[in-house]
């Protein structure tokens, strides 16, 4: 359902004008000097800071990660490349991921290395959008800014603003711009545009709406929108200082992978020795948290299993480890394509994903993926060791850990018997 409201204009009725006179008098009550009176945002694409005037907590939510364990993390481009790529010192590095989208150097290092071109701009600096269909097949992606407006990112405007020069509401509100009531505000569509990119290709990149769509929503695990595990809801104003009732708000703060807390609720690890006395194992590994693919979006991202085998004295006899990660391709097998990769025009970003070779695809929603391993292990008690660790980027060195979170450990001690 949508529902229009306008305060401006000239085909406004007399008693909408007669409101707007009463409506304004309270802002101006309650607003003092602070805030101005009314504003509008037609033609123009106005900055995060300038609706954070009014909706304060929502702006350091979403500049500052106020309420999360949000970090941005120390990062280098790729492996041999020694130089962190570090947010500039005037910002939060605590911010939402939205509001550093312009900012986050590493996307602002692959742009400039020419990884792509204009075509990355647009969900990094996206235009306003209408929202797209939740069937269609395809998805499509915004409009990029204009050059001079790239500074900011994902604004509130990318979001809120239509482009007919309306804000999106969840609420029928009396607000001092223009509103647009639209439930779909609370659904995963909302997200769709810069969170998927084609059609649905299982085990690529940038699939994290259709990966909801087809694997969670589609397919019965659950009912739960984006909205609901990202941006978690409290009771509050929006407008501190504006007399407006209090209001279910929903927390701008899109934890992900720069979250702890995020990321160690996502999988889980189970480790079986199936039969007794056997030196033959089973790692489970399990979707149990993510309404979407373990991990989801950019190919940088992986979660590595880490399997150790120690004997009595604690010493590491035999190891093993397990790659999930999203492809940069549409193909299962990487390496195979790295020859033609460096043909490319984005030939730094095809050639790195491609190295590494063929690994596990992404944990679908709810999967349980269960990984053999047999070791040769003479007869004696041993410890069976796993770690699950979430790496922001897995094309840099291993030994920078400042990217990475372990997040879950297992151990299951054991007799191989040699039979
Ligand atoms: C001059 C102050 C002011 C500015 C500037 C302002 N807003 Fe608002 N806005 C309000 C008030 C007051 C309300 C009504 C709040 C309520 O009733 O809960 C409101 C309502 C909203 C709502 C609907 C709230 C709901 O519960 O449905 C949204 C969304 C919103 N504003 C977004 C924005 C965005 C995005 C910007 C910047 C492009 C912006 N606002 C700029 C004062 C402002
Ligand atoms: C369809 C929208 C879309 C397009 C087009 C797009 N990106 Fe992104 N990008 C995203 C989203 C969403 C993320 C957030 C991280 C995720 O989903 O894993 C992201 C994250 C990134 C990151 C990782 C930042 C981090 O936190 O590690 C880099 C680097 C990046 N993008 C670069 C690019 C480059 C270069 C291009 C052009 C080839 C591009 N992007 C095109 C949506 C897009
Ligand atoms: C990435 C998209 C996105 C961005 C960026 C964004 N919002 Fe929102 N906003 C939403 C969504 C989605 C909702 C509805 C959440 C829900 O389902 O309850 C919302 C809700 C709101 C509301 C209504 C209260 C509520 O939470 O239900 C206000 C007011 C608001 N946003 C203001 C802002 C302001 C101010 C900014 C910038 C500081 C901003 N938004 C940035 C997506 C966004
Ligand atoms: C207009 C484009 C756009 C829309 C709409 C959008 N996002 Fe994003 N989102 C991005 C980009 C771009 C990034 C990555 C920024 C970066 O890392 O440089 C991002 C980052 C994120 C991250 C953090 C990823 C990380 O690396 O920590 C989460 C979580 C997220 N978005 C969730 C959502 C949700 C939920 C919605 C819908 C309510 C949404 N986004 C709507 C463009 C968008
Ligand atoms: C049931 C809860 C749940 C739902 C629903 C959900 N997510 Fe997530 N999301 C998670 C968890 C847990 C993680 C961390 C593990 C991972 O990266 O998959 C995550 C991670 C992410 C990331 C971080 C990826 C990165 O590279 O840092 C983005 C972006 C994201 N989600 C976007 C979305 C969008 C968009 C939707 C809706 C289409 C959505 N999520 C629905 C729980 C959820």
């Amino acid at each position: 359902m949508i529902q229009r409201r306008q305060y401006r204009g000239s085909t406004m009725t007399t008693l909408l004008a007669l409101a707007t006179i009463l409506l304004v008098g309270s802002f101006r009550g309650s607003a003092q000097d602070g805030p101005p009176k009314t504003v509008q945002f037609t033609g123009r694409s106005p900055t995060s800071e300038e609706c954070g005037t009014c909706h304060v907590t929502l702006y350091r939510e979403y500049a500052m990660g106020f309420g999360s364990d949000l970090k941005y993390r120390d990062t280098t481009g790729k492996a041999g490349q020694e130089r962190i790529l570090d947010v500039p010192a005037n910002v939060s590095t605590t911010g939402t991921g939205h509001s550093l989208a312009a900012l986050d150097p590493y996307p602002v290092h692959a742009l400039e290395e020419g990884t792509g071109n204009g075509a990355c701009r647009t969900c990094h600096f996206p235009r306003t959008f209408a929202i797209p269909e939740i069937d269609q097949v395809s998805v499509g992606k915004p409009d990029p800014r204009p050059p001079e407006e790239e500074f900011g990112g994902v604004r509130c405007s990318s979001c809120h603003l239509t482009p007919d020069g309306a804000i999106r509401t969840p609420h029928q509100v009396q607000a001092p711009h223009e509103t647009i009531q639209d439930e779909r505000i609370h659904t995963s569509v909302m997200c769709a545009y810069c969170h998927s990119l084609g059609s649905y290709t299982p085990g690529s990149q940038t699939q994290t709406f259709l990966e909801w769509r087809e694997d969670f929503f589609r397919a019965g695990l659950g009912k739960l929108h984006c909205q609901d595990c990202h941006m978690p809801r409290t009771l509050r104003k929006t407008a501190e200082t504006f007399d407006v009732p209090i209001r279910p708000v929903a927390r701008h703060l899109w934890t992900g992978g720069h979250s702890s807390q995020r990321v160690m609720n996502a999988a889980t690890a189970v480790i079986v020795q199936p039969v007794a006395g056997e030196s033959r194992f089973e790692f489970h590994v399990a979707n149990v948290g993510a309404g979407h693919s373990i991990p989801s979006g950019s190919n940088r991202r992986a979660l590595y299993l880490i399997a150790e085998i120690q004997d009595q004295q604690e010493r590491i006899v035999a190891s093993r480890e397990w790659l999930f990660a999203p492809w940069y391709g549409n193909r299962p097998d990487d390496r195979a394509f790295v020859e033609a990769d460096r043909l490319r025009p984005d030939s730094i970003a095809a050639t790195q994903a491609d190295l590494q070779g063929p690994h596990e695809a992404i944990l679908r929603g709810g999967e349980n993926r269960a990984l053999p391993w047999s070791p040769s292990l003479k007869p004696g008690s041993y410890t069976v060791k796993a770690r699950l660790i979430y790496d922001l980027n897995r094309y840099n060195d291993w030994t920078l850990s400042q990217d990475q979170t372990e997040t879950v450990t297992a151990s299951l001690g054991c007799q191989v018997t040699g039979q």
